[in-house]
């Protein structure tokens, strides 16, 4: 039994890719889900895989780059009010390419879905958590925000990072000796569709420098799995660390 076991998590981003391989990692470890994104094909999908491991799951279907959609859940969300941990794992990549390519309503909504709807989430979630004295907020990040040169293409996705983990951070100051912790986690490199998204875009829009680092991370076998990460993540999740970046490389050994 380790501290996670009987909670209740909501992981946004659950239907396939990191967000998968982290509920089913919850799973084993004894959590319920509550699973979160737009396909419930693909959300109905791993409820099932949750409920053969033991657990329960429901799913709940919202674009979360849409005020409305991000309303209406944080309302249903902080009124159901039984949610120990949050893994804030839903991000997109685009909009992708030159900065004076870029439109205005795709950068207002992948800062919506990025960082706002994890604000707003970690609001409504946290009075729960704070009323019990313990929590787990967990906001996944990306390498890319300590080195935000290194994606030339991909301006809105790395302001989006960097303003993510800021917001952690302070929230972390904030609620500190509550017994709610908050950390950011970077997943490595991650064999997903995300990455998959990128290796299709043509060069010539996102850039042919960076479509060339993607394509040559798949073919010299140096992404990883999301299962490896996943457990990585758990394993953070046991310590009672607060404020940190948390990294694949950094985790705890298993017990
Ligand atoms: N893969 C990597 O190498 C890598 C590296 C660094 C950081 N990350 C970070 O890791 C996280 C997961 O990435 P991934 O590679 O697993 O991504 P992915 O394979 O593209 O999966 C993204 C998940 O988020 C959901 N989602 C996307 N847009 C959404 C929206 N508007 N509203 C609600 N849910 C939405 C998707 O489901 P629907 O499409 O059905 O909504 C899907 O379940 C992201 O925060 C990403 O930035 C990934």
């Amino acid at each position: 039994m380790s501290s996670l076991t009987g909670r209740t998590a909501l992981v946004t981003g659950a239907g396939r890719g990191i967000g998968r391989a982290t509920a089913l990692a919850l799973a084993k470890a004894g959590v319920d889900l509550v699973l979160l994104a737009r396909s419930q094909d693909q959300l109905s999908s791993v409820a099932g895989e949750v409920r053969s491991l033991g657990r329960t799951a429901s799913t709940v279907v919202a674009d979360l780059s849409r005020l409305e959609d991000l309303e209406r859940t944080r309302r249903a969300l902080g009124q159901a009010a039984g949610i120990d941990i949050v893994v804030n794992n839903a991000a997109t990549i685009t909009p992708m390419g030159a900065t004076t390519s870029i439109e205005t309503d795709d950068v207002l909504s992948a800062m919506v879905l990025n960082v706002v709807a994890v604000a707003s989430l970690n609001g409504a979630l946290l009075p729960h958590m704070l009323r019990q004295g313990w929590g787990r907020i967990v906001n996944v990040s990306s390498g890319l925000a300590g080195r935000p040169a290194d994606f030339v293409g991909g301006n809105t996705y790395v302001t989006a990072k960097a303003g993510l983990e800021a917001h952690t951070i302070n929230l972390a100051a904030e609620i500190e000796h509550t017994g709610v912790t908050a950390n950011i986690y970077r997943p490595g490199i991650v064999d997903t569709g995300m990455q998959a998204w990128i290796r299709d875009q043509d060069p010539q829009r996102i850039g042919g420098a960076l479509h060339e680092r993607f394509v040559s991370l798949h073919e010299e076998g140096n992404l990883i799995a999301p299962e490896q990460s996943a457990d990585a993540l758990l394993r953070h999740l046991s310590s009672e660390g607060t404020g940190q970046v948390w990294t694949v490389a950094s985790a705890p050994s298993a017990a």
